[in-house]
């Protein structure tokens, strides 16, 4: 039998927000988030998250997980008091107890396996996650005997000078037998430099506590400030930028730039400074991402430009321009081989194959169909103050620089507007129409 235990209590004094420490977001997912997520393989029979501080908020941002079971701990007096509180929980349970701290967020799932196949097969009382760091500051030292055993965790408040120098350090990742951990949870202290019960004072109160070292010690990076954080958000980027310039994407200059790890690219694809996908992301072959192009939850064909453009919730078909300085708003389609131009927003629409929109419109609640051109500052005008309406655009159709399309609309095909007109009625196919005052011509008298 398996339980795990999330920490997740602490308010994380150290990061001076009103926000719960590990709801604070790391490459677009929350701390808590990444934990949980890397046990998802190890089905355990228990999945026990421990909440305090903000306990609602934390609670809430994890609605989508399942099987969640949110024990409260108030007030928060230190990691061993947390984990008392799983005993009437945990009654009768029988097996290992899988502690995690909610701030070690970029943790492997295979690290675990590790740990857990280590310390079942030596039969010990606890095994820990540990790993022998150059800066060791901020961390519990562990201190072992001859023979390997742990004799003790000391925190780096706690430590003497020379305790201090010892680089092998806690992770706060523990695999405990329940049943003898929960016969020593009671006779814990808070006599310590920060007057908490301490979760590693039971390491010397048990038969057998082992250590296991990871390979890397960056998976077990805590973040208690935002120094730490955006050391992981640097460390996270590294990885996913390196992993996709191997696999055929150029980046002109990574270290501007920022990937979600949910993002799929083709090969040939060119990303420029200062652009970002988050989300889920597709983007296909030989794509042209920037610079300063911001993409989330997207689906980019092949040989797609998009220069300094947002584009969100939106799929785009192969050898489309988007941009310079485009919106892409959601649930618009903008079909193959057209084009997107300078400062044009497009909200909830499809454009057609080959259509072209190339400078200062606004086209929102449409569907426009094939090979059309709409004019310089064509507004489709969907808003009547109270509703939204569509417009409908036919094939072939033009619509002359500053046309204003009054929704609910249609223009039928092969349609063609004059310049600065404000239609409001429906334009059947194959018509010509201008709706503009007269100009009024005088000589002027001196
Ligand atoms: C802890 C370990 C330390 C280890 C380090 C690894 C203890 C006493 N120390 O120190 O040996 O090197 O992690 O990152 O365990 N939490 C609660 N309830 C509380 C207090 C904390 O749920 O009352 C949660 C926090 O939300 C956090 C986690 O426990 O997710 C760790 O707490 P934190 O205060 O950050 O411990 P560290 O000082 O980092
Ligand atoms: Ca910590």
């Amino acid at each position: 039998m398996l339980a795990i235990a999330i920490l997740a209590a602490g308010k994380g004094t150290r990061m001076k927000s009103k926000l719960p420490k590990v709801l604070h977001p790391l490459a677009g997912k929350s701390l808590i988030d990444r934990v949980l997520s890397c046990t998802k393989g190890l089905n355990p029979n228990r999945k026990l998250i421990v909440i305090g501080h903000q306990a609602n908020l934390v609670e809430d941002s994890l609605k989508h997980h399942q099987d969640l079971d949110f024990v409260l701990q108030q007030p928060q007096n230190g990691t061993g008091h947390a984990i008392q509180q799983l005993s009437s929980k945990l009654k009768g349970f029988n097996g290992e107890l899988l502690v995690l701290n909610g701030d070690v967020p970029l943790l492997k799932e295979e690290t675990l396996y590790s740990l857990l196949k280590f310390h079942k097969e030596s039969n010990a009382s606890a095994t820990f996650l540990s790993a022998s760091l150059d800066s060791p500051t901020g961390y519990g030292r562990v201190f072992t005997d001859d023979s390997g055993l742990v004799k003790k965790i000391v925190e780096e408040k706690d430590c003497t000078n020379e305790q201090r120098k010892n680089k092998l350090i806690n992770a706060g990742i523990y695999c405990f037998d329940w049943q003898q951990l929960s016969d020593v949870l009671s006779l814990l202290s808070n006599q310590n430099s920060q007057n908490e019960i301490y979760l590693t004072d039971t390491i010397s109160l048990l038969k057998k506590a082992l250590h296991f070292e990871v390979d890397n010690p960056f998976e077990i990076k805590g973040i208690n400030d935002r120094v730490q954080l955006s050391e992981c958000e640097h460390y996270i980027q590294e990885q996913l930028k390196s992993l996709w310039m191997r696999k055929g994407v150029s980046f002109v200059d990574p270290i501007s730039c920022s990937l979600s790890e949910d993002s799929n690219f083709g090969t040939d694809v060119v990303i420029e400074p200062q652009t970002h996908l988050r989300g889920k992301c597709s983007i296909g072959n030989g794509c042209h991402l920037g610079p300063g192009s911001i993409i989330t939850n997207s689906t980019l064909g092949e040989n797609v430009l998009a220069i300094h453009s947002f584009i969100n919730e939106a799929t785009i078909g192969n050898n489309t321009s988007i941009g310079p300085f485009a919106h892409i708003r959601p649930e618009s389609t903008i079909k193959q081989n057209s084009k997107i131009g300078n400062f044009v927003e497009i909200k909830k629409s499809c454009i057609g194959e080959g259509t072209k929109i190339n400078h200062l419109s606004y086209v929102g609640d449409s569907a426009l169909g094939k090979n059309i051109n709409i004019g310089a500052g064509t507004i489709t005008a969907n808003f009547d103050g109270k509703d939204k309406h569509r417009t409908i655009i036919d094939d072939y159709s033009k619509t002359g620089a500053n046309s204003v399309l009054v929704a609910p609309i249609k223009i039928g095909a092969h349609v063609t507007i004059g310049a600065g007109s404000t239609i409001s009625k429906d334009i059947p196919d194959k018509s010509l129409v201008v709706e503009r005052s007269k100009a009024i011509i005088r000589t002027k008298s001196d």
